[in-house]
């Protein structure tokens, strides 16, 4: 292997990684990325779930498989671990892995809230670990794409983006829904909506927000909810902000696990001085995706289809993480940005109890 110093900091060249994986719903998509990576050397899998392990393992071929985190760590000499558990694990075992000198990339949200967002950010900097929250929308062909566009100058200026996950019904059952804030931190908003905001946010820069009214709802799920055996169901299965930014960008965000509309549908609209864009994915549908750019040609807007501008390749989500742990560069998604994102789902949570505008602060 050869060393190389880079910015200052060691990088080995030909490097491969021993990398964990902990939780294996989600968790089985990450393994599939590190077991087809030429820069994996080793994964190590960990679920409380034993036939969980079982089954992740016999796909892919891994004998390395703990049912105890704190020990996968204490004996595993690990790289990086992806962290797939339940919202309110993120922060805590992000934590350890970085205390115990891994790399981490957690799973959307970042945290339940912003003060554990903000730990978990500071954790990252006192270990000097990197730290990727797993927006894995941005990753998307149509994503990338618009964003080289957008970088192109070709939207101009922007200034209103709505960013929208409708879902008719789809509250996820499976999450441990009863237990309120406590496991998932919220509802719609934080489970669907962050993947949303995220990518508006992205495409227009990362600004920072400055106000937001907000609401939230349970109006559809209750008795589906009282159904399961879920009494008091409390999270919601709708939320609306709209934010103003500091730089006078507004930014509208809805997202729902259930509401009556149509099929599901993600979809993000930005207006431009000089163009407009909109992406929309309706999911389950045969032909899914109606991206278009929208050009001032000749004195006459033109719908361009996104596909004529497509990018050649994309990055995938996963590897963009090993990417820059090997070369010791900033990680694409990063913990700053995931703990805005969670500044603003906090502020939109605190809008909707408070009935009023909150200003960031
Ligand atoms: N990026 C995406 O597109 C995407 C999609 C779905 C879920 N997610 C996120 O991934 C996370 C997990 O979601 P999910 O749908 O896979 O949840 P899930 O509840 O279906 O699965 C979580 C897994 O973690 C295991 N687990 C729980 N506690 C553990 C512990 N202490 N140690 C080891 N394993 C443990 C469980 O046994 C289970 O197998 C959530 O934060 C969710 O928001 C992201």
């Amino acid at each position: 292997m050869l060393l190389q110093s880079i910015n200052g900091g060691i990088r080995l060249n030909n490097r491969k990684l021993k990398v964990g994986v902990v939780g294996l719903t989600v968790g089985a998509s990450h393994v599939k990325d590190y077991a087809s990576s030429d820069t994996v050397k080793e994964i190590v899998l960990c679920d409380v779930d034993e036939s969980r392990l079982k089954e992740i393992g016999d796909i892919y071929n891994i004998s390395k498989k703990y049912t105890d985190f704190d020990k996968m760590l204490k004996e595993e000499n690990l790289d990086a671990i992806s962290i797939a558990v339940p919202n309110f694990l993120h922060m805590r075992l992000s934590i350890q892995a970085m205390e115990a000198g891994v790399h981490v990339l957690c799973e959307k949200p970042m945290a339940r809230n912003a003060v554990e967002g903000r730990k978990m950010l500071e954790a990252s900097q006192k270990y000097n670990k990197k730290l990727m929250i797993n927006f894995n929308q941005r990753f998307l062909h149509e994503c990338q794409t618009l964003k080289s566009v957008i970088d192109e100058g070709k939207l101009g200026e922007i200034y209103y983006v709505r960013t929208q996950w409708q879902r008719r019904r789809g509250v996820p059952w499976w999450y441990p829904l009863s237990s309120g804030k406590e496991v998932c931190g919220g509802g719609a908003l934080i489970d669907l909506g962050v993947h949303v905001l995220d990518r508006a946010m992205w495409f227009c820069g990362y600004p920072d927000p400055e106000w937001v009214l907000g609401n939230t709802f349970c109006k559809v799920s209750k008795d589906e909810a009282a159904r399961k055996g879920i009494q008091n169901f409390e999270l919601e299965d709708m939320g609306v902000a709209m934010f103003r930014m500091t730089n006078g960008v507004m930014l509208e965000l809805e997202a729902s696990w259930a509401s009556n509309r149509e099929n599901e549908m993600i979809t993000t609209r930005i207006y431009g001085s000089k163009g407009g864009a909109v992406l929309q994915r309706e999911i389950g549908a045969v032909n899914d995706a109606c991206n278009t750019v929208f050009l001032e040609i000749g004195g006459e807007v033109r719908n361009i289809p996104l596909e004529e501008m497509k990018i050649s390749k994309k990055p995938n989500v996963r590897q963009a993480f090993l990417d820059a742990i090997i070369k010791d560069e900033e990680v694409p998604c990063t913990p700053q940005q995931g703990l805005k994102i969670t500044q603003m789902l906090d502020m939109v949570y605190l809008s909707a109890e408070n009935g009023t505008p909150v200003k960031f602060e």
